[in-house]
C-alpha cells in the first residue's frame, strides 16, 4: 500500500507507484482524507481520489482508496502487508523514520519500505507545486495531466 496526501499528485508520487507496482502483485494508492498537516488541502478527498485513478489508470494492479483511520488499521483493511513511501532529500528522513518507526510499534507485522526518488523528483511536493500554480508559474511535467487541468480550474476560479 501506498500512502500519502496527494495534494495533489505529482509526477514524483506516480513514478514511485509506477516503480512499486512493478514490484508487487498488487498495490493499494490510499489518499488520506484528513492529514494531520495545518491549512487544509486545495483539493476534497473526492478530487484528489479522482486525479490519482486518472493517473494510475495504465497500471492494472493498482486500486485507489481513500482512508481516514489509523494508516496501519487501513493496511490491514485492505490486506496490504507493507507500505511503501517514497523518500527524497534527506529532510524528509525524520519525518518518515517517525512515522514508520510509530507504525511499527502499533503493528509489527507492517513492514515500511522506501523507494528513493530519482534525482528528477528529489525536490519536487505537492506544496511547490501549488506554490509554483499560484504565482502563474510552469508547473507542467511536474504533474499528471489531469492535475495540470485542475490546478489551472482551481487557480483561475479564485483569483
Ligand atoms: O503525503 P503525506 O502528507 O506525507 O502522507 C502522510 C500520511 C497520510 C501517510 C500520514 O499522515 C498518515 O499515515 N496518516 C494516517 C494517520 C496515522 O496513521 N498516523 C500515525 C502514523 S504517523
Amino acid at each position: 500500500m501506498c500512502p500519502g496526501t496527494f495534494d495533489p499528485i505529482t509526477a514524483g508520487h506516480l513514478d514511485i507507484i509506477e516503480r512499486a507496482a512493478s514490484l508487487f502483485d498488487e498495490l493499494v494508492v490510499g489518499v488520506a482524507v484528513s492529514p494531520e498537516k495545518g491549512g487544509g488541502p486545495l483539493f476534497s478527498i473526492d478530487e484528489r481520489c479522482e486525479h490519482v485513478r486518472v493517473a494510475v489508470q495504465h497500471l492494472s494492479n493498482v486500486k485507489v482508496q481513500p482512508f481516514d483511520n489509523l494508516l496501519v488499521d487501513f493496511a490491514e483493511e485492505v490486506g496490504a502487508t507493507v507500505i511503501i513511501k517514497g523518500l527524497r532529500a534527506v529532510t524528509d528522513f525524520e519525518r518518515e523514520f517517525q512515522m514508520a518507526q510509530l507504525n511499527y510499534s502499533i503493528d509489527s507485522s507492517i513492514e515500511t519500505m522506501f523507494i528513493m526518488a530519482i534525482p528528477e523528483y528529489m525536490y519536487l511536493s505537492s506544496s511547490a507545486v501549488k506554490e509554483i500554480a499560484r504565482h502563474n508559474g510552469p508547473v507542467r511535467g511536474l504533474v499528471p495531466e489531469v492535475v495540470l487541468v485542475a490546478l489551472t480550474a482551481r487557480l483561475t476560479l479564485s483569483r
